[in-house]
């Protein structure tokens, strides 16, 4: 049976990196999450890392152009949950036509729906490990040790683009150019709206919850 293919929408800090990582291993489906990638390629110094730290450091998108290169070579089979990807009208008409090019599809669109002081508490309180990407919240999902990772004990750091100015154009730039998916998800029948203003594992039962209600969980397996 093919798995599900998903993608993982919603506001900077709504939850969108920590969910993907539960329900990647939950369900044991990929995933790939485009700043991840981004930021991977920025802390090697390679050539597409020097292209787009400019444009994430700034707290805007990277040009479609660019994520459109990046985003075909990483999809190559089903059953995947994609962090990040859309964000424009236009990322979604790419992310369709590599999926028909492959006889694939996209099942289902998660929005994490999350107010923007809770967000903005999430991300001022951010930390993310150095090594192996782990999230951290200082006082929501703090380490065992300050500032050192409970998985591989390198050290966390706080984000380029979490800073108060940057995290406010990062919340405008989805507002402006990301917000209209949910629209454009919700006709095609594809969106399951989620309260993203929950604790971690309540946002998860919420996700399961809707899988089970729309009968999903056979296809994810
Ligand atoms: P990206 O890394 O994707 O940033 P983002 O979309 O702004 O989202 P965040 O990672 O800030 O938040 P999140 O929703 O993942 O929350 P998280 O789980 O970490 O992209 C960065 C940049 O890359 C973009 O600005 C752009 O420049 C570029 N880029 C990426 N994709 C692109 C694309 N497709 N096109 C063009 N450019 C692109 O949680 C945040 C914090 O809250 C953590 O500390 C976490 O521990 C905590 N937390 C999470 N959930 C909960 C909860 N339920 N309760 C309490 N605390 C929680």
């Amino acid at each position: 049976m093919r798995k599900i293919n998903l993608v993982l929408l919603g506001a900077p800090g709504s939850g969108k990196g920590t969910q993907a990582k539960i329900l990647s291993e939950y369900y044991g489906i990929e995933n790939i999450s485009l700043g991840d990638i981004l930021r991977q390629e920025a802390s090697h110094n390679t050539a597409l890392g020097k292209s787009v730290k400019k444009y994430m450091n700034e707290g805007v998108l990277v040009p479609d152009e660019i994520i459109k290169e990046v985003i075909a070579s990483k999809i190559d089979k089903t059953g995947f949950i994609l962090d990040g990807f859309p964000r424009n009208i236009n990322q979604a008409t790419i992310l369709q036509k590599i999926l028909e090019e492959s006889g694939s599809s996209l099942d289902k669109v998660i929005y994490l729906e999350v107010n923007q002081d809770t967000a903005v508490r999430r991300l001022s309180g951010r930390r993310v490990c150095k090594n192996c990407g782990a999230l951290y919240h200082v006082v929501t999902m703090a380490p065992k040790q300050t500032n050192i990772c409970d998985r591989c004990a390198s050290e966390l750091v706080v984000r380029e683009d979490d800073k108060e100015t940057t995290v406010r154009k990062r919340w405008e730039v989805f507002m402006n150019e990301t917000h209209s998916l949910i629209d454009y998800y919700r006709k095609q029948d594809k969106l399951l709206d989620i309260d993203g203003n929950q604790d971690k594992d309540e946002v998860f039962e919420r996700i399961k919850e809707t899988f089970n209600t729309h009968k999903y969980n056979n296809k994810v397996v």
